[in-house]
């Protein structure tokens, strides 16, 4: 008999995931902090945190592709008479008699019991606070009392995540450190504060202790694992004080409790800035410190640069009692209860429910503030914020604070140069342009008008077309962000290829289709490579189809900007606009049908690409999605055919591949493309990013079985196999290998993927469909056929909707949509199908 593991299970009420095995078959990791601080955590206490940027500021080390897995974290070690265990398993792995996981919205608890001892802490960032708290609870579940030693850990990035890594000559010789023993203690990390850095970290515990370390050797012991520091073993710490090396923070506290007896630990791991002026106390204070404030320092004596820890003593200060910690956590519930309350669906199908209701909606969040900057699979030092990324991730969160959204646009569109093309990425920090990877990626100008009128719609905040926003943050070059979305559109319009369709650049969304960099040196990057422009042929049919789907929002956006301000060249420009769009269509229908699919490409000397004529890579499903979602050439039945050909070719039981065949073999002029083993990523992986594409396309043609059947296919609710998906249950992943694969059906790169965006988008306004426009809110449902009844609460705007969908016939889709007209309020409405 084929067993199924279980490693966990929703927890829908307090919207938890709840792990109950803690080896997991990968690290199954949340998200702590929802603004400026943010922690990864691991469901064993594995994982870092840093402040706005992932490379720049990174505050507790983390070592990646490490052996064994996720072995740097925060991480407690109770030594309980001659056994040593941690609450969440690791790194000591000593077998517990109970252990849980939960991971929520922005925090997680971890427990441990062992020997009748119990071990809870509960992870998370306050809102408005620039750090982690954890609040631990010991508990003596025994009938003796129990006296046992507490150990805490956390190890100190030099900040610089990147050069941390690497620069060891300097880095060694770097580290300094305070210990501050007032009613609590805290220990400083400032390496590089007395000169050009004004941020230091901290971590502290609300009590005094029986001692402490900062030093690595010290606190682990030079030939020691994190599963064995020599300080634990030993049962007390060495009150080491780091020179260089390898800065920690570890506190050490001995605690006696009754049968019965509970009690709480409050640490703080945080970061702060200081103005210049205002860096240090001043000198004859520091003097004086070290006795009044049982200040020790990395310098002793000498040092003349102690800092002034104002800022951090008032975050310690605040959480010093568990009354004041409770009343944090409760605020960021309430938070959440909010951000939740904007889309609520009700139906008889829990899974649903929990996706729609929790899951997709705090993923998209998670996303939204990270990018791809930082997840198990993204190291944080190699990506800042993508162009088109952060614009598809925009519309799956826009509804939840639409000014965050509404200022993600404006530091986007700052990156664009005056001629339309776009920085493919920018650094949260300095919201500057990455020369590394530069521009050229032909289909990011689409991506503004995409997330600008998803946000207009959603807000009816036409003012944010009047901003002036500049060019390459260049100041004194600004213009309206109007005629940023004009430049965006014209940028396709002024790049069209020997067909009429789209030039394709260095790539279009499919990061590895570089149909203009051939690279033969394995020292290069396919994407930062050659684009040798001249001559080129190569064109794109999937930015052909975002062209004309995101052109008609722009076109819609002209007429309902026009309308409203009567400004009469807004006509004539959606006038101008259709033109070419229909000329794009035209091309399309003409250069870019394969007798049964769109094709996906014309390559660099004008061959085909995802086209019947090929021997492998015969179809692509990103020119099937956006040609089907623009319903190119529906009167000649285009989409529908090309939607049955992705049936028939590229579905598989785990959803949707890539492309079909995989290429097995290395095509140069193709890029990164065929350098994927078949099966995997960008060759024939199940991209779950690009099958809402095709969902949407089926809901536009009425399908609405068949979108129910895909949507279902690439939902984490869904997921049958623990062990064969071994990434987290709850999140989507950016692909999961395809049926050419070994091991199809395995995930990877969980997390941060505009999947959580498009798949919001798709249940939420094309499945479920309610759609806010200009007009007022559109019901245009395309449901599967079994699916009777549902009830959708959306507060838009100022006003709350109560919809509920009757579908009493068994049908997939509306005749015809309503559109119900913006009023604040509270309404409520049946639809029937
Ligand atoms: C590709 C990578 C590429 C990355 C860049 C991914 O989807 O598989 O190889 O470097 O996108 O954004
Ligand atoms: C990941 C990148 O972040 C995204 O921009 C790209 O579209 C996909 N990979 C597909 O290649």
């Amino acid at each position: 008999m084929y067993m199924v593991t279980e490693y966990g299970k929703f927890d829908d009420a307090k919207r938890e995931y709840v792990i109950t095995n803690p080896k997991t078959p990968f690290p199954w990791i949340n998200y702590l902090g929802n603004e400026d601080f943010f922690g990864l955590i691991s469901n064993t206490g594995g994982g870092y945190n840093f402040y706005k940027d992932a490379k720049f500021r990174r505050i507790t080390r983390y070592r990646y592709n490490s052996v064994p897995m996720d072995s740097a974290g925060r991480y407690f070690y109770v030594k309980d008479g001659e056994t040593v265990w941690n609450p969440g398993w690791k790194p000591c792995k000593t077998p517990l008699d109970r252990y849980e996981c939960r991971h929520g919205l922005n925090y997680t608890r971890i427990t441990g019991v062992k020997n009748q001892v119990r071990a809870s802490v509960l992870h998370f960032v306050p809102l408005g606070v620039q750090a982690e708290i954890q609040r631990l609870t010991l508990t003596n579940e025994s009938a003796e009392k129990k006296t046992l030693k507490l150990f805490s850990y956390a190890e100190w990035c030099l900040w610089n995540a990147a050069t941390d890594g690497e620069n060891f000559q300097r880095n060694l010789s770097t580290g300094e450190v305070e210990i501050e023993r007032l009613g609590w203690t805290a220990i400083y990390h400032k390496t590089e504060y007395k000169e050009r850095r004004n941020h230091y970290a901290y971590y502290s515990v609300n009590c005094p202790v029986n001692g402490f370390d900062t030093d690595r050797e010290s606190f682990v012991g030079l030939y020691n694992e994190l599963s064995e520091p020599q300080a634990v073993l030993d049962g007390r710490s060495t009150d080491s004080i780091a020179h260089g090396w390898s800065p920690i923070a570890s506190h050490f506290i001995e605690v006696t409790l009754a049968p019965g007896e509970s009690k709480d630990y409050i640490f703080v791991l945080g970061y702060e800035e200081n103005e210049e002026e205002k860096k240090f106390v001043n000198e004859e204070k520091s003097a004086s410190m070290s006795h009044n404030n049982g200040l020790i320092t990395s310098l002793g004596e000498k040092d003349h640069h102690i800092i002034n820890k104002e800022r951090a003593h008032a975050i310690i200060r605040r959480f010093a009692t568990v009354e004041a910690v409770e009343a944090a956590f409760a605020e960021l519930n309430a938070l959440w209860d909010e951000l939740l309350s904007k889309y609520h669906v009700e139906s008889s199908d829990e899974r649903l429910n929990r996706m729609v209701n929790i899951w997709n909606q705090y993923q998209c969040m998670v996303t939204f503030c990270m990018s791809r900057s930082a997840s198990f699979f993204e190291s944080g030092v190699g990506r800042g914020m993508g162009f088109r990324d952060s614009n598809q991730d925009l519309v799956g969160f826009v509804h939840q604070i639409p000014s965050r959204a509404r200022q993600r646009i404006i530091d986007i569109a700052s990156t664009q140069f005056p001629d339309g093309g776009c920085y493919h990425q920018y650094q949260p920090l300095t919201k500057r342009g990455n020369n590394d990877i530069g521009g050229g990626f032909n289909d990011d100008p689409m991506w503004l008008i995409f997330g600008t009128t998803a946000y207009i719609r959603e807000t009816g905040d036409f003012s944010i077309l009047d901003e002036m926003v500049p060019w390459d943050n260049e100041p004194g070059s600004e213009v309206s962000l109007m005629e940023h979305l004009r430049i965006s559109f014209d940028h396709v319009v002024n790049n069209v290829g020997p067909h009429g369709l789209p030039l394709i650049g260095r790539a279009d969304w499919n990061d590895c289709l570089n149909l203009n960099c051939f690279s033969n040196d394995p020292n290069e990057s396919f994407q930062t490579t050659g684009n040798q422009t001249e001559g080129s042929k190569a064109e794109s049919l999937m930015i052909a189809g975002l062209f004309v789907y995101c052109g008609r929002q722009y076109v819609e956006l002209c007429k309902a900007q026009g309308e409203r301000t009567k400004e009469e060249g807004l006509q004539a420009e959606a006038k101008r606009a259709e033109g070419h769009i229909d000329a794009m269509c035209k091309a399309v229908e003409q250069f870019g049908w394969d007798g049964a699919w769109y094709l996906r490409a014309y390559d660099f000397y004008g061959n085909k690409v995802g086209s019947h004529e090929n021997e492998e890579g015969k179809i692509f499903i990103e020119s099937q999605g956006w040609c089907g979602m623009a319903r190119i050439g529906a009167d000649k039945g285009m989409p529908e055919k090309a939607l049955d050909s992705a049936a028939q070719l590229l579905d598989s039981e785990h959803g949707m591949v890539l492309n079909w065949p995989a290429y097995t073999t290395y095509h140069i002029e193709l890029g990164e493309q065929s350098t994927y083993p078949a099966g995997y990523k960008e060759n024939g992986g199940i991209f779950c990013h690009n099958n809402p594409w095709v969902i949407i396309a089926q809901t536009e043609a009425g399908r609405g079985n068949d979108a129910w059947t895909l949507y279902r296919k690439i939902s984490p609710a869904w997921i049958k196999d623990q062990d064969l998906h071994r990434v987290e249950p709850y999140v989507y992943c950016q692909m999961v290998a395809g049926k050419e694969a070994a091991k199809p059906g395995e995930g990877k790169n969980s997390w941060l993927t505009g999947t959580a965006a498009w798949n919001w988008l798709t249940i939420s306004q094309h499945i479920l469909g309610i759609r806010p426009t200009y007009e007022g809110l559109m019901i245009n449902p395309c449901i599967p056929s079994d699916l009777k009844e549902y009830k959708v609460t959306r507060k838009w705007r100022d006003a709350e909707y109560i919809i509920t969908v009757k579908n009493p016939h068994g049908k997939q889709h509306v005749d015809q949509p309503t559109v119900l007209p913006y009023e604040p309020g509270r309404h409520e409405y049946t639809i029937e199908l």
